[in-house]
């Protein structure tokens, strides 16, 4: 993805970036609205035993297996690049997810005609309304370099794929529901020669408008795009307005989490310019300037979460992204609060 600023610039951005402190009363129930219809939508919290009990549901060991198959160098086009969407495809599969691999080829510079797949899973592909979450699964063209991309975006896919595999029971009443859940594995998130238009993403710029020609847009009640996960102490903000209460809900399970004290090792070493103390911070960001795989579904009034850090990882687009940077303490206390999170929006409802 790309930061318009060059990375040095980012803590005068930070200082100068329309910044509004989240204030709670200022989301009324009418903002809990979803989909491009907007939809009322407004799950109730999750009762303390049903976010203890949700809590107690991990598997590291798993996480890190499933980023060990992921974090290869995955170029489009590359051997590879196959192997790890067969194995995004197999796993979940075995897990009873309906899978739909959507093939397309595209003309990229330097490479010329490639072969795009973007990965679709549904619990139930015939759910009228689908909470989606999504991340990129290849990685940065770079010769003469062995770029692994750990948190661009290895570690965001294998949580997406961890969550399915630890809340397998959780989410089985969804292979049935109206409201449902999906998982999209982006494919030709980055550029090949420069950033711009017609070279990025180019999976998501296919989906969109395909979903948009067929009228599926309207399912989607929400794209929560993971990106640039894994390296210690992120600091998130709320980027879209019409999003606000949703993202209010993620500080909440944070802010849930800590008082249990289920967050592992959560201290920081104080990069984030707010609060330090917590991952989602309290104020809204509203300048527009991160380019990434929700661009074409926000232009068509798909509402959007972004989980990407600010400021990024200082190894982002370096030979440096690789395991030696992923901070598994905040990586596993992420993955828990997006699992609640999901739990929460999808069997939160009545
Ligand atoms: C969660 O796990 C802990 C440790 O295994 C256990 O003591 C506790 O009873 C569990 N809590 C719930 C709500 O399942
Ligand atoms: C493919 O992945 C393997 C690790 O599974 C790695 O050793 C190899 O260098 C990769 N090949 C290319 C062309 O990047
Ligand atoms: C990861 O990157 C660091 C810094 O560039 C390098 O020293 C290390 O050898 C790399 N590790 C792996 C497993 O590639
Ligand atoms: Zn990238």
């Amino acid at each position: 993805m790309l930061q318009r600023l060059p990375a040095k610039m980012w803590t005068l951005c930070l200082q100068a970036a329309l910044m509004a402190t989240l204030a709670r009363g200022s989301v009324s129930l009418r903002d809990n609205l979803v989909g491009r219809s907007q939809t009322s939508y407004n799950p109730s919290e999750l009762s303390e035993s049903k976010f203890l009990e949700y809590s107690n549901l991990s598997d590291k060991l798993h996480l890190r297996e499933a980023l060990g198959n992921i974090m290869i160098p995955r170029v489009v086009g590359s051997a590879n690049h196959s192997i790890v969407r067969q194995y995004l495809v197999q796993s979940l599969r075995d897990l009873k997810w309906d899978v739909e691999v959507d093939s397309f080829h595209d003309h990229a510079p330097i490479m010329g005609k490639l072969h795009f797949h973007n990965i679709i899973a549904r619990l139930n592909p015939k759910a009228e309304r689908f909470l989606v979450l999504a991340c990129h699964y290849d990685s940065k063209y770079m010769p003469g370099v062995e770029f692994l991309g750990a948190t661009d975006s290895a570690v965001p896919c294998a949580m997406l794929l961890n969550l399915a595999y630890v809340l397998q029971d959780q989410l089985d009443s969804l292979k049935e529901s109206k409201l449902s859940l999906m998982l999209l594995f982006f494919d030709g998130e980055e550029a090949f020669e420069e950033w711009g238009p017609k070279d990025s993403i180019y999976g998501a710029r296919h989906l969109a408008k395909r979903w948009h020609h067929e009228g599926k847009l309207d399912s989607i009640d929400m794209l929560v795009l993971l990106d640039l996960l894994g390296a210690p102490d992120p600091a998130f903000y709320s980027f879209f307005e019409n999003t606000e209460s949703w993202y209010m809900r993620l500080q909440s399970v944070e802010t849930r989490l800590a008082k249990f004290e289920l967050l592992e090792r959560y201290a920081s070493s104080g990069i984030a310019q707010r609060d330090p103390t917590r991952y989602f911070q309290s104020q809204a960001m509203r300048s527009s300037f991160i380019e990434d795989d929700h661009i074409p579904f926000l232009r068509r009034n798909v509402p959007v979460l972004h989980l990407i850090p600010v400021p990024f990882p200082s190894v982002w687009h370096t030979p440096d992204d690789n395991e030696s940077v992923i901070d598994y303490a905040a990586t596993d206390n992420l993955a828990l609060i997006i699992r609640l999170f999901t739990l929460e929006y999808l069997l939160g409802a009545k």
